[in-house]
């Protein structure tokens, strides 16, 4: 059953029928759907979690807000802010979170920093995440469209252990990456150092 909120806590300056509004306008309806189900899924989480439910809403539907833009608006939004020139060297994979966070708080007015660091974060994780940003980073990985090996093996780490669930995704998206010979993000190595190894044994 979908929960609907209504938000009393002034972090956007809509309601969420009006930010769900601007998801739909932003993505394509296929993403639009994924943004949705996370943003339940986050709900989920939050509760469980003593997470505030607002912020996990918001956060849930923003998460992917820049994620079909164009890469001349990621580029154009890392010299403006000034942020990491490293960052030119990757794509959307990053940017849609890193550089989207940077869109979400110009162009939704989004100022709460949690918000923005879980939308930060959600691809890369960070060795720091609260309590928010882990919601998120796992809302987005195992929200219930999403149909890959592990994923329900990852659907019950974090019912058990939100901390774990990191961890368990970390390392597989690290897994990943280098079976394939992609590039690693520098902040994907430093979450895999911060969260992996703190639960050796238990999320193989
Ligand atoms: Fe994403
Ligand atoms: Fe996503």
């Amino acid at each position: 059953m979908t929960k609907e909120i209504s938000y009393q806590k002034n972090y956007v300056p809509l309601t969420r029928d009006e930010l769900v509004d601007r998801l739909r306008k932003a993505l394509r309806e296929k993403r639009f759907q994924h943004v949705l189900r996370v943003e339940q899924t986050a709900i989920e989480l939050a509760k469980k979690n003593g997470v505030d439910v607002e912020k996990a809403s918001i956060a849930g539907l923003c998460h992917d807000y820049a994620k079909q833009r164009p890469a001349e608006d990621f580029i154009a939004e890392i010299k403006k802010k000034g942020l990491d020139p490293d960052l030119l060297n990757y794509g959307n994979a990053i940017w849609h979170g890193v550089v989207g966070a940077e869109l979400v708080k110009d162009e939704l007015g989004i100022w709460d920093e949690d918000i923005l660091n879980a939308v930060r974060h959600h691809t890369t994780g960070a060795p720091v995440m609260t309590k928010l940003e882990q919601v998120i980073y796992m809302a987005d990985y195992i929200e219930p469209g999403r149909d890959f090996a592990g994923v329900d093996k990852a659907r019950e780490i974090t019912a058990a252990d939100l901390g774990a669930g990191v961890a368990y995704q970390t390392k597989q998206t690290l897994e990943y990456l280098i079976t394939r010979a992609k590039p690693v993000y520098p902040k994907t190595i430093e979450t895999y150092n911060a969260w992996v190894p703190q639960y050796e044994g238990k999320i193989d």
